[in-house]
Protein backbone atom coordinates (compact mmCIF):
# COMPACT_ATOMS: atom_id res chain seq x y z
CA UNK A 1 0.00 0.00 0.00
CA UNK A 2 1.61 3.52 -0.99
CA UNK A 3 2.45 5.61 1.76
CA UNK A 4 3.89 9.21 2.36
CA UNK A 5 7.30 9.91 3.76
CA UNK A 6 8.92 12.66 4.60
CA UNK A 7 11.81 13.83 2.19
CA UNK A 8 12.65 17.73 3.11
CA UNK A 9 12.05 20.60 4.71
CA UNK A 10 10.14 23.67 2.29
CA UNK A 11 12.91 25.93 3.01
CA UNK A 12 15.33 23.42 1.88
CA UNK A 13 14.22 23.59 -1.59
CA UNK A 14 13.80 27.38 -3.08
CA UNK A 15 11.65 28.02 -6.38
CA UNK A 16 13.61 26.74 -9.37
CA UNK A 17 15.53 24.29 -7.56
CA UNK A 18 15.74 21.11 -7.15
CA UNK A 19 16.91 18.06 -4.58
CA UNK A 20 17.81 14.49 -4.74
CA UNK A 21 15.87 12.38 -2.15
CA UNK A 22 15.77 9.34 -1.14
CA UNK A 23 12.39 7.58 -0.62
CA UNK A 24 11.20 3.99 -0.58
CA UNK A 25 14.40 2.42 -1.96
CA UNK A 26 14.90 4.79 -4.74
CA UNK A 27 16.43 8.08 -5.57
CA UNK A 28 14.43 10.86 -6.52
CA UNK A 29 14.32 14.24 -7.94
CA UNK A 30 12.12 16.45 -5.98
CA UNK A 31 11.37 20.14 -7.58
CA UNK A 32 10.47 23.64 -6.19
CA UNK A 33 8.55 24.94 -9.19
CA UNK A 34 6.81 28.51 -8.51
CA UNK A 35 5.90 27.37 -4.68
CA UNK A 36 4.76 23.95 -6.00
CA UNK A 37 6.53 20.71 -5.39
CA UNK A 38 6.59 18.19 -7.55
CA UNK A 39 8.46 14.67 -7.74
CA UNK A 40 10.13 12.10 -10.45
CA UNK A 41 12.42 8.93 -10.52
CA UNK A 42 16.40 10.76 -10.52
CA UNK A 43 17.37 8.41 -13.17
CA UNK A 44 17.55 9.80 -17.14
CA UNK A 45 16.37 6.83 -19.10
CA UNK A 46 18.95 7.52 -21.34
CA UNK A 47 22.22 6.51 -19.71
CA UNK A 48 21.15 7.15 -16.45
CA UNK A 49 21.69 10.94 -15.43
CA UNK A 50 21.12 12.21 -12.47
CA UNK A 51 17.95 14.69 -13.31
CA UNK A 52 18.14 16.30 -9.73
CA UNK A 53 21.60 18.18 -11.22
CA UNK A 54 19.56 19.38 -14.05
CA UNK A 55 18.66 22.91 -14.96
CA UNK A 56 15.48 23.54 -14.00
CA UNK A 57 13.67 26.26 -16.32
CA UNK A 58 9.79 26.53 -15.39
CA UNK A 59 8.57 22.82 -15.19
CA UNK A 60 11.15 21.42 -17.56
CA UNK A 61 14.34 20.08 -16.31
CA UNK A 62 17.30 19.24 -18.65
CA UNK A 63 19.49 15.89 -17.96
CA UNK A 64 23.05 17.12 -17.02
CA UNK A 65 24.56 14.35 -19.12
CA UNK A 66 22.96 14.71 -23.24
CA UNK A 67 20.30 17.46 -22.60
CA UNK A 68 17.11 15.11 -22.80
CA UNK A 69 14.09 17.32 -21.52
CA UNK A 70 11.29 16.28 -19.18
CA UNK A 71 8.12 16.99 -17.47
CA UNK A 72 8.47 17.42 -13.66
CA UNK A 73 4.86 17.47 -13.25
CA UNK A 74 4.40 14.06 -15.42
CA UNK A 75 7.71 12.76 -15.73
CA UNK A 76 7.48 12.59 -19.80
CA UNK A 77 9.87 12.92 -21.80
CA UNK A 78 10.06 16.16 -24.12
CA UNK A 79 13.08 16.17 -25.52
CA UNK A 80 15.93 13.33 -27.19
CA UNK A 81 17.77 11.33 -26.69
CA UNK A 82 16.39 9.45 -23.62
CA UNK A 83 13.27 7.15 -25.16
CA UNK A 84 10.56 7.74 -22.15
CA UNK A 85 9.62 9.78 -19.69
CA UNK A 86 10.36 8.29 -15.74
CA UNK A 87 7.98 7.38 -12.55
CA UNK A 88 6.36 10.53 -11.58
CA UNK A 89 5.75 10.51 -7.61
CA UNK A 90 2.68 12.54 -5.97
CA UNK A 91 4.00 15.16 -3.51
CA UNK A 92 2.44 17.41 -0.60
CA UNK A 93 3.00 19.47 1.84
CA UNK A 94 2.50 19.01 5.55
CA UNK A 95 3.25 22.63 7.57
CA UNK A 96 6.95 22.99 6.43
CA UNK A 97 7.21 19.14 5.34
CA UNK A 98 7.22 18.04 1.77
CA UNK A 99 6.38 14.12 1.86
CA UNK A 100 6.40 11.86 -0.95
CA UNK A 101 4.58 8.67 -2.04
CA UNK A 102 6.45 5.66 -2.42
S1 LIG B 1 21.78 10.33 -19.51
FE1 LIG B 1 20.21 11.84 -19.65
S2 LIG B 1 20.30 12.53 -21.69
FE2 LIG B 1 21.82 11.00 -21.57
Amino acid sequence: MAAFVKVAETGEVAPGQAKCVEAGGRTIALFNVEGFFYAIDNTCTHRGGPLCEGELIGDEVTCPWHGAIFDVKTGNVLGPPAPHGVARHAVRVQGSEVEIEV
